[in-house]
């Protein structure tokens, strides 16, 4: 027998146990005539105590060999320790050593294997089962584990299906780019990775499945970011004869659900925010609502996108007077800002990433008179206007920005974040969901000057709206709203579906906005086209980013750290070195010839 106990059960009632224990060498501390050894596993760490009063000539000698990371098997007596350690649950005891045995050694790892590791990013790629083995990540990945198996419940319990959907499918033109497989057995042709099991949850609806659901894995060659990878996983879900509201209290319930038994908090029910609003009020359409500073605007057309039609700017600044939008934020307390601290945020808004030209500030002094950048332009009085607008106290900063409506919006988003972390607003322990809904259905490509669908070309245009796919008018086709929502949550967009359209001919009108000929869209969609001609209930659904909802459930902001093998930002695996080449003879066998590029 390798064990009786874990190393993390033993307590003060088991005092006087004989008991054996295995697992990794965490740390030696020799000292003379004593010598304890951290025996640590996935449970935990116990002490093991080696004192030369008592203790074997022969085991201390093989403890004196042992080195970090060997596997050793101690058989001993569970004794209250003299100084108890309060850091560890185990703290209190320790294990007099009878027997020590070294199953197997290790080399000296490259980092030291605590929650606070000196290993750099690519080492700890590299080495990552020695990563893995550190207490942090273990965590974070017994974290998902319980995850997955509350959504299993969860769903399970509504009655929804697990169903999985073939991993060998076929390139589309839409979306990410994908990832290709070529085949052996058809020449010259190639599988896709799924993006997503989209197109099967809806053949599966027609099917008469009715509840689906699976936690799947998908594949975007995209560019990588903290909370993007190659490869991640969704909690899919369709269901039939649904309206948008059915699928918000679903999948809110599953969230709620999700909170209550992994975190053991209740969350309230969540807020709705259409998409126009949310770009309105906090130039994104994820808002963190951990915190406030919503835009208030100062000057901004009516008929721009989502500018109010405000106006409180009087000539007489050149800059604001050219400007189609003049956008503020209140930062509270921010008053006490030094021209240092000022300037170096102006250069941070300046910077190509954000991409403002400039910034100004108006700093409520304590007795309430305005104070700014812009004091040459504006009289005390007009200035006062603006921080009443913006809901100002003394002691407060309004930063303003303006330019053109939608992209001073983003600008505006980029600072009210930059300023919520600096503030120490964003706290990964608070918790601020909300659904955003209405999207637009579709989305102007300046380059590719078409239209693409913002959410997916099956999502469904609202009733109301059917009527203007008909129209040739640019201003009009933009202005449709789609039955397609987002989950939110700290700013993180966790989960994203819509309606569908089940009608063949809906579809088809739809692809023809799109830009598809009515024979790519029957090459491309061609089976779920004639799905919809056998009798498509009405359906809709949601994924959820597992990765990311892992994540931000930690508060962590990359969700490598949820990824047992993740990919690093060049989408390569450091540890088993992938991609690779592959040999000739593979190559021919798929009939790929590699035409060398100079
Ligand atoms: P969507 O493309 O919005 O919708 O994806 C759903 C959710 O998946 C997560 N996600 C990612 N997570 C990590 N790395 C990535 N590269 C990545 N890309 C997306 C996000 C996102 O909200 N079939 C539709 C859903 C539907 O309409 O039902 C879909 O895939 O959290």
């Amino acid at each position: 027998m390798y064990r009786t106990h874990n190393c993390g059960e033993l307590r003060i009632a088991d005092v006087n146990k004989e008991v054996t224990l295995s697992g990794w060498a965490a740390s030696i501390r020799d000292k003379g005539g004593l010598l304890w050894i951290d025996l640590r596993d996935r449970y935990g760490i116990t002490q093991l105590l080696m004192d030369e009063n008592y203790t074997a000539k022969e085991i201390f000698d093989t403890a004196r060999s042992v080195g970090r990371e060997f596997v050793l098997q101690a058989t001993g007596t569970v004794v209250e320790r003299e100084s108890k350690s309060n850091k560890i649950p185990t703290g209190d005891i320790e294990i007099k050593v009878s027997s020590l045995k070294i199953l197997n050694a290790s080399k000296t790892p490259p980092f030291t294997i605590v929650d606070e590791t000196d290993g750099g990013d690519d080492l700890r790629m590299k080495y990552r089962y020695l990563d893995l083995r550190r207490n942090a990540v273990q965590k974070n990945l017994i974290f998902r584990s319980n995850l997955a198996v509350e959504t299993r419940k969860y769903l399970a319990g509504q009655g929804f299906i697990e169903v999985e959907t073939p991993n060998l499918i076929k390139s589309t033109p839409e979306g990410a780019r994908d990832f290709v497989v070529p085949s052996r057995m058809n020449k010259g042709q190639f599988y896709a990775l799924p993006q997503s099991p989209h197109t099967f949850k809806q053949i599966l609806m027609v099917a008469g499945f009715d509840k689906y659901f699976q936690i799947v894995k998908c594949f975007r060659d995209e560019d990588l970011r903290a909370d993007r990878q190659p490869e991640f996983t969704q909690i899919d879900c369709e269901m039939s004869f649904v309206h948008q509201e059915d699928i918000l209290n679903t999948f809110e319930g599953l969230t709620k659900y999700l909170f209550q038994q992994a975190l053991g908090i209740t969350l309230a029910d969540f807020p709705r925010m259409t998409y126009d609003e949310a770009m309105r009020k906090y130039g994104s359409d994820k808002p963190d609502l951990r915190f406030g500073m919503a835009f208030v605007d100062l000057k901004s057309p009516a008929d721009a996108e989502f500018g109010s039609g405000v106006d409180v700017v009087p000539t007489g600044f050149p800059v604001f007077d050219s400007a189609e939008t003049v956008v503020a934020i209140c930062a509270p307390g921010c008053a006490e800002y030094s021209r240092k601290q000022i300037d170096e945020l102006t250069e941070w808004v300046k910077r190509p990433q954000i991409g403002a030209k400039g910034l100004v500030y108006v700093r409520i002094e304590a007795d309430g008179t305005p104070k700014s950048s812009v004091d040459k332009f504006y009289t005390p009085d007009q200035l006062k206007v603006w921080a009443e607008k913006c809901e100002a106290k003394p002691g407060d900063m309004l930063f303003i920005l303006c330019g053109e409506d939608e992209k001073t919006r983003k600008q505006l988003s980029e600072l009210r974040l930059e300023l919520g972390n600096r503030l120490g607003l964003r706290k990964g322990d608070d918790f601020k969901p909300l659904w955003v809904v209405d999207f637009p259905l579709l989305e102007w490509d300046e380059e590719e000057n078409r239209f693409f669908a913002m959410h997916h070309p099956f999502t469904s245009p609202k009733p109301e709206d059917i009527p203007k796919m008909d129209s040739d008018d640019r201003a009009t086709l933009k202005s449709m709203r789609a039955d397609a929502y987002d989950l939110v949550l700290n700013g993180v967009e966790i989960g994203g579906g819509s309606i569908r359209i089940h009608d063949r001919d809906l579809q088809a009108r739809n692809f023809r906005l799109l830009g598809f000929t009515p024979e790519e869209a029957e090459a491309q969609f061609g089976f779920l086209l004639g799905a919809f001609e056998y009798g498509a209930p009405p359906h809709g659904g949601i994924a959820f980013g597992f990765d990311r909802l892992n994540a931000v459930m930690n508060g962590a902001n990359s969700i490598r750290d949820f990824i047992a093998f993740p990919k690093n930002n060049q989408g390569r695996d450091m540890m088993i070195d992938a991609p690779d080449t592959i040999k000739l003879k593979q190559l021919e066998e798929l009939g790929i010839r590699i035409v060398p590029q100079d």
